[in-house]
């Protein structure tokens, strides 16, 4: 018969545990941060670069009418190849900028997100079936970065522009679906340079929950995550 733990073991794998929260807490922070940072270098060096060389590219286009001459088309297409590498730009810095979960409970931060894709063309309607409150911090920032990264593919990929989320708790668990209509795909092993749904897949897999995805070609995507609302660390 296995001996019981004695009361020293318990508070030693009980301080290690607590020790290790801490040290989770810490890299998820630092995570945060370094979002922020690459997030404020795009904005302060290549958006800059590109605005200034779209700027005098504008001005010789403005020289050229002036002087009656024509202006070459490719200098058009240049203009607005630019265009296009500004507004991916500045949706990156949107997307790795904060979360603004500090000031907001975790729903009124997901309306926060549903408004940014709102203004990008995705409709999404946000369902709580039961009251959600406020979680742990740390399980809070997991749940929108997951929200977050799946509207992001249902603009990106499923060529549909409306998504649904649905959030509910039940017996401790907080269960988040982001579903939608749209192209759908064969799930199985993604590209090497796809790290969106692997993310959330560790991410749930990190708070000890499990993360599911659904789809087929012409069926539409569920991204299903059930996550503990005790936020326990998982040694996966
Ligand atoms: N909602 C969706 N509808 C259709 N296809 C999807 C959807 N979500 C994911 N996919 C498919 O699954 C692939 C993997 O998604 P994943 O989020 O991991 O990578 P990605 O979006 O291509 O790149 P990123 O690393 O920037 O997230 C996508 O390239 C796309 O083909
Ligand atoms: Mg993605």
């Amino acid at each position: 018969m296995q001996q019981p733990f004695s009361r020293s073991e318990f508070e030693a794998e009980n301080r290690e545990l607590r020790e290790q929260l801490a040290c989770l807490q810490r890299l998820l922070k630092l995570q945060e941060r370094e979002r922020q940072q690459i997030s404020h270098e795009i904005h302060d060096g290549f958006v800059q670069y590109v605005v200034a060389a779209q700027m005098s590219l504008e001005s010789l286009q403005a020289k050229l009418k002036a002087d009656n001459s024509t202006v070459p088309k490719e200098l058009n297409q240049v203009h607005e190849w630019m265009e296009r590498g500004l507004a991916e730009a500045r949706q990156l810095i949107d997307e790795l900028g904060p979360t603004f979960i500090d000031q907001r409970s975790l729903v009124e931060a997901v309306e926060f997100l549903i408004g940014e894709e709102e203004r990008r063309g995705l409709q999404v309607s946000l369902r709580c079936a039961s009251e959600i409150g406020r979680l742990d911090p740390m399980l809070e920032q997991a749940v929108l970065r997951i929200i977050q990264e799946s509207l992001a593919n249902v603009r990106r990929h499923a060529r549909v522009d409306r998504a649904q989320i649905r959030l509910s708790k039940c017996d401790e668990r907080l269960r988040i679906l982001v579903r939608d209509n749209g192209l759908g795909f064969a799930v199985g092993k993604y590209p090497r340079e796809c790290f969106g749904l692997r993310g959330i897949d560790e991410r749930a897999k990190l708070f000890s929950g499990e993360a599911r995805v659904l789809s087929r070609p012409g069926h539409g995507t569920v991204v299903d995550v059930e996550l503990p609302l005790v936020c326990n660390l998982s040694d996966a």
